[in-house]
């Protein structure tokens, strides 16, 4: 077993390197599946939602060649199935692009239902609302999604989504750019990684137009052709460190930022009395005074990010006053409440929301990362509490933060990963 241990208290002085976008690259790398030639894709992150999704396109015949560290090489002109592997697709949430990818380029999919963190229902009702309108049969059996174009290749039409959803906006995309026709997306998602997917099409040949606002045109090509292409910084990890400075105190240059993307987070951590200075890739965020309280709610870009939800909700625990934090996306995303009042922390949850009392100094204790971004929070609180606190089930961390720990422990943070025997093996043996 993995964990973490945090000695809290230590304020934080440096810089932090912000690595590519997970939720960009979770779509961009399926969607080479569309692309007849050589992607190569730069500034990816590693960690473990992009190893699980490049695992997959090897598993469907992709040759995949790793550059360097950040860069892949990615060749799918080889790739004849369009069935993908249960147990891979099951790891991670994204494993939904391909459906639109595989139905884009072979007209037919079948896809195990997604994986991912656990927020209550997390339903793909739109994504598949709109390959029906776009002419595929899609039916749900034997453990798998089953896609189908009638007429063997999708055709563009106009999809108006009930919901703004990233994943549905994103998903119908990739089944449109090689679709006979236009297809129009309405009640689009504006997220920056839609934009970054757009732009990674576009670039290989595809005619996209309106990526960032709500109205998403497609002009369906006959081929893409390889090319190169940057995966854009990531929000939210750029944020979260944002959050880790404002809970430890101290002063960050946090680098390869977009600032544009962050002025959402950056206008709630001014609220706050937190320092944040824009600058042309990197914003420098300083925390010399105490917190003050605030009230946020979650909504879709280019409001508060649901991602960041409960790194925010780490430092109003410490924020004098009574902050009211509403969550506008996911059912069910305060799991992570418990863990939080071992420290000490004084939350009541009703519903989607959470009315949080701050306190003078939370405490460490043992708890347990329950998904990705709570599991980066209880690293913030951790940060700032008194004495140690123990995060275990931190693979949840590991699926999207790439060396959070280096990172951290770079600017001054006394974090290290522990790996003890499995408890489960320890108590067989004993
Ligand atoms: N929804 C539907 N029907 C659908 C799709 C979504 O009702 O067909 C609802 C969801 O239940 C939710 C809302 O619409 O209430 C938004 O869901 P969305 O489809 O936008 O979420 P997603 O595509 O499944 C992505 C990110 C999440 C992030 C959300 C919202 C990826 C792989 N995941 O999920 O990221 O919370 O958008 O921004 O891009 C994370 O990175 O930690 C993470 C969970």
């Amino acid at each position: 077993m993995t964990k973490y241990v945090i000695h809290g208290g230590k304020p934080l002085f440096g810089e932090i390197e912000i690595s590519g976008a997970k939720n960009a690259a979770v779509a961009i790398i399926p969607a080479a599946l569309l692309v007849d030639g050589v992607c190569r894709i730069e500034n990816i992150p590693q960690i473990s939602d992009v190893t699980s999704i490049l695992n997959i396109l090897q598993e469907l015949g992709a040759d995949v060649r790793t550059v360097n560290r950040t860069t892949v090489d990615v060749d799918c002109s080889h790739v004849r199935n369009a069935k993908v592997p249960e147990e891979l697709a099951r790891k991670i949430r994204a494993s939904y692009y391909l459906i639109g990818a595989l139905l884009g380029r072979f007209g037919c999919a079948e896809v195990p239902p997604p994986g991912g963190c656990d927020f209550g229902g997390r339903p793909i009702d739109q994504h598949i609302k709109g390959f029906v309108a776009m002419g595929a049969d899609v039916e749900v059996g034997g453990g798998y999604i089953h896609a189908k174009a009638k007429s063997g290749r999708m055709q563009g039409t106009q999809v108006y989504l009930d919901i703004v959803s990233v994943g549905a906006t994103m998903n119908i995309m990739l089944a449109a750019v090689l679709a006979e026709g236009m297809t129009i997306i309405e009640n689009a998602a504006k997220e920056p990684h839609v934009v970054d997917l757009a732009n990674f099409l576009n670039s290989m040949g595809a005619d996209i137009m309106g990526a960032g606002t709500d109205v998403i045109k497609i002009r369906g090509v006959a081929r893409l052709t390889g090319g190169t292409y940057s995966i854009i910084p990531d929000q939210i990890e750029a944020g979260t460190y944002m959050a880790a400075v404002a809970a430890a105190g101290g002063e960050v240059l946090i680098r390869n930022v977009i600032p544009k993307h962050l002025e959402c987070i950056t206008a709630k951590l001014l609220e706050m009395g937190v320092e944040v200075e824009e600058r042309d890739d990197a914003v420098l965020v300083r925390r010399c005074a105490p917190l003050t309280r605030t009230n946020i709610k979650t909504l879709p870009y280019p409001g508060f990010p649901t991602d960041m939800q409960p790194q925010i909700a780490a430092i109003l625990c410490i924020a004098a006053g009574t902050s009211v934090l509403t969550e506008g996306v996911w059912d069910n995303r305060y799991r992570y409440v418990d863990e939080f009042r071992r420290m000490g922390a004084q939350v009541q949850v009703d519903g989607k929301i959470a009315v949080i009392e701050g306190v003078k100094q939370l405490t460490g204790a043992r708890i347990r990362a329950c998904d990705l971004r709570a599991g980066a929070a209880m690293v913030i609180a951790g940060l700032a509490a008194h004495g140690v606190t123990e995060i275990g089930c931190v693979h949840h961390i590991e699926r999207g933060y790439e060396d959070i720990v280096r990172k951290l422990s770079g600017v001054g943070a006394d974090v290290r990963v522990v790996v003890t025997p499995d408890e489960e093996k320890q108590a067989q043996v004993g």
